[in-house]
């Protein structure tokens, strides 16, 4: 088993992650911080740790993930918790169980972290007032993603050494996107200035008043840019027609290596995934080592989880 120094959770913060928009500059530091430490043994042979051994941690996924869902669970696993993941399509929900008895039931059981993914915004901030542990939001409607975030922090920090003074485009589905809305509270407190470009459609009336500037075209809004995160089309948010089609869409917003030369010549690219190739970005670019850090992202969305989980255990 490796060994790493005690360190006590985060002190005189909240006991929950519920989102970036109400965490300290000193806390996303502190994740951040913890997170690097953990890029190493992560990247090592030997990687289990005890750090919360005894403790035991309920990942509640009610939408489908494939990243998110599995690094959490390893993450938990690393640091020598019992993990259990739940298949929310199996769950006494399909019997018509509402989210507040299925947490109460999963309480009575004494977790000492809940990690929930929901399809309704603020649905963790309700789940954190009914039960005693600690409560992780993995991304609740379209409201925030604060994980998400961080590992995008640490990404940037990682290749460019630091965020402050960076520009950073935020580009797609903003409407819908809860990785935007946390990305633009996290890029902001690190002293980013953020871009958002969106069809008129997708993008948030009132956007300006979170600090951003909004774009509607993408030779204009990648201007200048060190950073272009690409978001995939929520369709499963969208209810009407946003878009005339998917074709003239990544015509106009789709990132290829013709539009990429409109932001920085050393300029990296970055999605969440799930990509939809094709749609909001071209095949090839998406895959060209020498521009985008996907790949990156996932490894480092471990160490992010690993430090989020540490910090906000008690
Ligand atoms: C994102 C999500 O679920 O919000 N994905 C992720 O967590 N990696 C983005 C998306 O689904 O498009």
């Amino acid at each position: 088993m490796a060994t790493v120094k005690k360190v006590s959770a985060i002190k005189n913060s909240p006991q929950h992650l519920l989102g970036i928009q109400n965490l300290s500059i000193i806390e996303a530091k502190r994740i951040l911080t913890e997170a690097k430490s953990f890029i190493k043994l992560n990247r090592g042979s030997s990687k289990k740790l005890d750090i919360l051994r005894g403790k035991t941690q309920i990942n509640l996924f009610f939408e489908p993930s494939t990243r998110t869902q599995s690094s959490f669970d390893l993450a938990g696993k690393r640091l020598g918790a019992d993990v259990m993941t739940m298949n929310m399509g199996n769950s006494a929900l399909k019997k018509g169980e509402t989210l507040i008895d299925t947490a109460m039931t999963l309480n009575a059981m004494h977790p000492d972290i809940i990690v929930i993914r929901h399809q309704d915004s603020g649905a963790p901030n309700l789940l954190s007032q009914k039960v005693n542990c600690t409560v992780i939001n993995a991304g609740d409607g379209r409201r925030e993603h604060p994980t998400q975030a961080l590992l995008d922090a640490l990404t940037i920090i990682n290749r460019k050494g630091n965020i402050e003074g960076l520009k950073i485009a935020i580009c797609g589905d903003i409407l819908h996107s809860r990785v935007a809305r946390s990305n633009i509270y996290l890029m902001n407190m690190l002293g980013a200035e953020v871009n958002v470009i969106a069809p008129k459609t997708l993008m948030p009336k009132g956007i300006d008043n979170l600090g951003v500037k909004s774009f509607t075209d993408m030779k204009k809004g990648l201007d200048g840019c060190d950073i272009v995160m690409m978001l995939r089309l929520q369709n499963e948010r969208m209810q009407g027609s946003f878009l005339p089609s998917k074709r003239e869409y990544y015509e106009f917003f789709g990132l290829t290596p013709e539009k990429i030369k409109f932001a920085k010549k050393d300029t990296l690219l970055m999605h969440p995934g799930p990509m939809n190739r094709g749609v909001e970005i071209d095949t090839k670019l998406a895959d060209d080592i020498n521009v985008s850090l996907v790949k990156e992202q996932v490894e480092l969305g471990v160490a992010v989880r690993m430090a989020c989980l540490k910090l906000y255990c008690k």
